[in-house]
């Protein structure tokens, strides 16, 4: 088998919000909660550029293949720093050529002009959080966005020369319908999308939804209903040409998001801004989580490390068998000691892995399998019980 170099990407974190959806548990900040230079968007480009040169230092001439910048609510920095951001990578590191260049974007902080911005400073890909089509469900998840006004950004990105546009639905909201859902679907797809993510809404500790959740005031999210609703998705997306490429990922053929890919494929990545996680071949850290610690340690010429692991060899494996199995290209039979190739044969028969595949020698979910996709990973891994040294490090 010839050894692919692993892909290497930068993940890029702005950690402001306008307000804080009751859902949610990223590293990010509103205004109120932050004082100083580290509330500033200039105080965070300037301490983005120092990381990045920092970055370039250890990784030499490494081509970048993708950049995202995530958050957080890049959108709300503007598009002059974003372009900004993506030009100290091009001063400090080798951008290829055809990198893929995506951020991610609130509906109520872009505008025409803002990807028009984006578009002739070097971006190509837009991801925007539209969560739901209904009304009702945007107020449970305290967004601040009406439905239409997720698919008007979608179509303005497309219009400012976007050919790759993601939206982000969450599904199984308490209150949320099956109808509810349909008209999700339905609004996604009128926006002209190529790329859709759907995730079951996660009850998080510690967030205002999960004390809402406990005071009784909403009712948990139901895994039957999640299940019944991940199915209705499916088949309308499937049904208007977007294929799964990740349990939780659709796209029109060759719209696949590269860099989430990369982590998938246990690619390498660097990860600049607070809380940010980077992975070098098997060692894995991770910058300090407050944007002011981030930043001072960065300008008094030290490094924003919080923590750093080596991953073992046994460590290695799970994570591989976890990311790929969620894969719809799935991953080699060669990857599983034998224990764990008899869980895989135990679970084409229980209809959980896709016999054809099976018979040339991957492990590939069904649809049935998508749903029970944690279970399939779990009793292939418990099966698993040879050491993991003997596995092929490259093996796909
Ligand atoms: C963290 S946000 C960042 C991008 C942007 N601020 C936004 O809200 O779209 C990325 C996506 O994660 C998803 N997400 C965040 N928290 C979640 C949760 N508790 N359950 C399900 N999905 C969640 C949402 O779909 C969201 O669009
Ligand atoms: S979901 Fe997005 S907008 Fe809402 S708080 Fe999280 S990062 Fe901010």
């Amino acid at each position: 088998m010839t050894s692919v170099p692993p892909a290497f990407g930068l993940y890029v974190h702005v950690p402001f919000c306008a307000t804080r959806c009751g859902y949610c548990d990223f590293n990010t900040y509103t205004a109120s909660e932050l004082a100083g230079d580290a509330a500033s968007p200039d105080g965070w480009l300037a301490a983005a550029r120092t990381e990045i040169a920092l970055a370039a230092r250890t990784v030499g001439d490494r081509t970048v293949e993708t950049v995202f910048v995530g958050g957080g609510t890049p959108s709300l920095i503007g598009a002059d720093r974003l372009v900004a951001m993506l030009d100290a990578v091009r001063e400090h590191l080798p951008l290829a050529d055809d990198a893929e260049v995506t951020t991610e974007s609130n509906p109520e902080s872009v505008s025409p002009e803002f990807f028009d911005r984006l578009r002739t400073g070097g971006f190509t890909r837009i991801s925007l959080g539209m969560q739901s089509a209904a009304p009702h469900v945007l107020a449970v998840l305290d967004r601040t966005h009406t439905p239409g006004r997720a698919v008007a950004a979608a179509r303005e990105a497309r219009a400012a020369g976007f050919g790759h546009v993601n939206l982000d639905l969450i599904y199984a909201t308490p209150g949320e319908t099956d109808d509810d859902l349909r008209a999700s679907a339905d609004a996604v797809l009128d926006a002209g999308v190529d790329h859709v993510s759907a995730y079951a809404l996660i009850v998080e500790d510690g967030t205002a939804l999960a004390r809402r959740v406990r005071r009784g005031e909403l009712p948990a999210p139901d895994d039957d209903v999640a299940a019944t609703r991940y199915e209705l998705l499916d088949v309308r997306l499937r049904d208007a040409g977007l294929s799964w490429y990740e349990v939780s990922n659709w796209s029109l053929p060759g719209a696949e998001c590269r860099h989430n890919l990369g982590y998938w494929r246990d690619g390498d990545w660097w990860g600049i801004g607070p809380g940010a996680h980077s992975h070098l071949a098997g060692t894995r850290w991770w910058n300090v989580k407050h944007p002011a610690r981030w930043a001072g340690a960065l300008a008094a010429g030290e490094t924003p490390v919080g923590g750093r692991e080596e991953l073992t060899a046994d460590e290695r494996h799970t994570e591989r068998v976890m990311l790929r199995l969620r894969l719809a290209e799935g991953m080699a039979l060669t990857l599983l000691h034998d224990g764990g190739r008899a869980a895989a044969a135990r679970a084409v028969a229980e209809g959980l892995l896709d016999p054809a595949a099976h018979a040339a020698g991957r492990a590939v979910l069904t649809d049935r399998g998508r749903l029970l996709a944690d279970r399939v990973v779990t009793d292939l891994l418990i099966a698993d019980d040879a050491p993991a040294t003997g596995t092929p490090a490259g093996a796909r």
